[in-house]
């Protein structure tokens, strides 16, 4: 059976449409099977259905007033996890989710989960990164990371994709390109010049781990 993928996505999905066009061009190695949504209206999950491919929409819900929130979000990642499992993907790409997984969904997938960062993180998980060139950057986490490379005037930015664990923007690195910040730029036009490399990015990775996945098949 061909490696199957579960993309998690909150918002436009133009990292899944790059992993659904070279699939379709037989240049994956792989086959997404499922996309799951925590938004209704995230444009993936119609990027998903126009390939015919499985899209879910599992809400947060409200937490009730006098409700403890954690057990709140904790059923909510048991549910999320269940719906995925029910697709048994080897890897889980989590392609622009902007929600934190703890243990309660990470557990039911141990190092399978993968993430992609829209900043350049460390391999020793530090906070700094060493450029190619020897520059030292801080290494940015957390949800608005474009915006704050603009801010804090760093001159290269990038994108990394690593394994999940529990830490925040945190684990294994997989891959990474490093994108310079060109003079006028806004969160807007770096963005698209990261997300260009994101996608040549997830491609990359999903080959080789479907490929590494093949070979240790074979040799089982
Ligand atoms: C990407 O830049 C990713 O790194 C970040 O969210 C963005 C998702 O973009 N986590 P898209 O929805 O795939 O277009």
């Amino acid at each position: 059976m061909r490696y199957q993928v579960a993309v998690l996505l909150s918002g436009s999905g133009s990292n899944l449409q790059a992993l659904l066009d070279a699939e379709a061009a037989g240049a994956l190695g792989a086959e997404v099977v499922l996309v799951v949504s925590d938004r209704a209206d995230a444009f993936g999950l119609q990027r998903a259905l126009a390939r015919q491919v499985a899209a879910a929409y599992v809400p947060l819900p409200a937490t009730p007033r006098g409700a403890d929130r954690a057990a709140v979000r904790a059923a909510w990642e048991r549910r999320l996890a269940d719906v995925v499992a029910a697709f048994a993907p080897d890897l889980v790409v989590l392609a622009g989710f902007m929600r934190i997984l703890s243990p309660a969904f990470l557990d039911r997938f141990p190092n399978r989960v993968i993430n992609q960062h829209p900043a350049l993180l460390p391999d020793d998980g530090g906070d700094i990164y060493v450029t190619s060139t020897g520059l030292v950057i801080p290494a940015l986490r957390g949800a608005h990371v474009v915006a704050e490379a603009l801010e804090r005037g760093l001159p290269v930015t990038g994108c990394t994709i690593h394994r999940v664990t529990p830490r925040v923007d945190d684990g294994p690195v997989l891959a990474r390109a490093e994108v310079p910040v060109l003079p006028g730029d806004t969160p807007e036009t770096l963005h698209e010049r990261i997300k260009v490399e994101e996608h040549r990015l997830i491609v990359e990775v999903v080959r080789s781990l479907a490929l590494e996945h093949a070979c240790a098949q074979r040799q089982g």
